[in-house]
């Protein structure tokens, strides 16, 4: 008898809590609905009551999406609790994700809270909950740091007020494989009703053992709910990475005896989707969805996969999408095949303009770059999601002159608003030159702390270049994405991008603040 993992995603929620990640409500709709063709069982959409803007984004997921439960995140109080079933009401089935601090560090210096307020608090709000919704998730957060005797108390009075799934949070990344599965197996065999819930684990990845850990809490601990983000994307060093227990759940069937719904062909898609969506880049030598996760290098190991694939490996790629990197549109395609495409992405433009403007701007690519992927009318269809409030900053066009021996130096007309700019400056570099050109108007004062290009298709210099910068100003992190074939271009594109999200204003409240 196999059972059944459910896979719980919160790339839209933990993972965008990494400094720079924050996402529209358009990109999040765009992820949301391939983390359902992923076939994920939960989506947590985001933390409702944070923000307006994180209010209407899980709305439009509750809304949208049919096939996945819908989540918000809401700290236990009545009105993050109420704030998260209005905005998910919509959804075709909804959970709402309450949390409270149990480690006497989190009680006594954060919460400044007693141990018996925070129990009360814990119940009050499982029960708040339980009257909006029949599916309601308790995470203890700082978990694993708690008191077990005293997390046993709190776990069993919440499961009594009608908890359904019980997540335990390695909040800081601390835990050890073999200790957090015994952890969660003795909470489970001293709780008496531990048996009315569905036991969750929650890990960041600070000592790198995330995965290991979350694994450990599946199989020795008996957990059956993984919370996890595509790539690990999340808050320092990350959560656990979905792609990765995914596969080992799939590839170890033997050692596991577990079955996820995940369809594994959307894996590579997904991964791409979230890192082209949040500027950031997988390393090469990531399991699964790196770019060298199947490349045999050695001529040993290419002679034993030609002989047979399975004396060097031990998932096939094409299972995980990476055939999925094909060319499917040329310069002769007309705007039926773009559009058809546009839809087999999940990619759902607004209005007919839009889809003309993103048609325009293929057919412009086309004439530069004989084959398109995916992964470009990802990129290119990446800009077309912006609203005008979000696009304050424009670049019109930009040339440069370098020449061995001399100093670059760009021009870049761009638009502020309704008003159009010229600058010029030099620079180490043509890039360094345009980037020091806009900053000459705009004057924003922010400091660089990422500049990265990537091909965005590999396999020849013809690819388009993508560019992330991340700023930091006033205590915000941002990242910004361009993509162009001239990567002066991306990168002027991308500064702009970050520019604007520096310009927008939303501010959020911090999950675990
Ligand atoms: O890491 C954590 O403790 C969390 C909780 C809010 C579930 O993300
Ligand atoms: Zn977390």
């Amino acid at each position: 008898m196999t059972d059944k993992l459910i896979i719980f995603d919160t790339t839209l929620r933990d993972g965008e809590q990494s400094p720079g990640a924050s996402m529209t409500r358009e990109e999040k709709l765009r992820i949301a609905r391939q983390l359902e063709r992923l076939k994920v069982d939960v989506i947590e959409a985001g933390f409702a009551a944070s923000s307006n803007g994180d209010f209407e984004a899980v709305k439009a997921i509750a809304d949208t999406i049919k096939d996945s439960t819908i989540c918000s995140l809401a700290r236990a109080n009545d009105r993050d609790i109420g704030r998260a079933a209005e905005a998910l009401k919509g959804a075709n089935a909804w959970r709402i994700h309450t949390f409270i601090a149990t480690s006497a560090l989190h009680m006594e210096k954060k919460l400044r809270m007693t141990p018996e307020q925070v129990l009360e608090q814990a119940k009050q709000s499982v029960r708040f909950a339980r009257n909006l919704t029949s599916d309601v998730e308790f995470s203890p957060e700082d978990g694993y740091r708690s008191d077990v005797d005293y997390l046993c108390r709190v776990l069993e009075a919440v499961i009594a007020e009608g908890a359904t799934t019980i997540n335990v949070p390695d909040t800081v990344g601390y835990a050890i494989p073999e200790l957090y599965g015994n952890f969660i197996r003795t909470l489970r065999e001293r709780i008496p009703n531990s048996d009315k819930a569905v036991w969750s684990v929650h890990c960041h990845n600070d000592l790198g053992m995330a995965v290991a850990n979350s694994l450990a809490g599946v199989k020795i601990g008996g957990a059956r709910q993984v919370e996890c983000t595509i790539n690990g994307l999340g808050e320092r060093a990350g959560n656990t990475s979905l792609e990765e227990v995914v596969m080992a759940v799939r590839t170890r069937r033997d050692h596991f005896n577990l079955e996820t719904r995940i369809d594994a062909s959307q894996i590579v898609p997904a991964s791409r989707l979230v890192s082209q969506t949040t500027g950031f880049v997988v390393q090469p030598n990531k399991a699964v969805v790196g770019a060298n996760a199947f490349a045999h290098a050695s001529g040993i190991h290419q002679d034993g996969v030609l002989k047979a694939r399975d004396t060097y490996e031990i998932m096939r790629a094409e299972d995980v999408g990476w055939a999925a990197n094909k060319i499917v549109l040329g310069k002769l395609s007309g705007r039926n095949a773009f559009k058809q495409r546009l839809q087999e992405l999940g990619i759902d433009l607004d209005s007919e303009a839009i889809v003309n403007t993103a048609f325009a701007r293929f057919k412009e690519l086309a004439d530069r770059k004989s084959e398109i992927f995916d992964e470009d009318i990802i990129a290119l269809v990446g800009d077309e999601s912006v609203t005008p409030e979000q696009e304050h900053y424009r670049l019109v066009s930009l040339s440069q002159r370098s020449e061995t021996g001399e100093r670059p130096h760009a021009h870049v007309v761009f638009a502020a608003g309704a008003e159009e700019h010229r600058a010029d400056s030099d620079g180490n570099g043509p890039v360094d030159a345009s980037l020091k050109a806009i900053e000459t108007v705009v004057k924003s004062g922010a400091e660089m702390l990422l500049y990265s290009v990537n091909a965005i298709t590999s396999g020849s210099t013809e690819s388009q270049g993508e560019v992330t910068v991340r700023l930091q100003h006033g205590g915000r992190v941002v990242n910004g994405v361009g993509a162009d074939p001239d990567i002066v271009v991306a990168s002027a594109k991308a500064y702009l991008a970050a520019l604007n999200k520096l310009h927008s204003k939303a501010e959020r409240v911090a999950a675990q603040g």
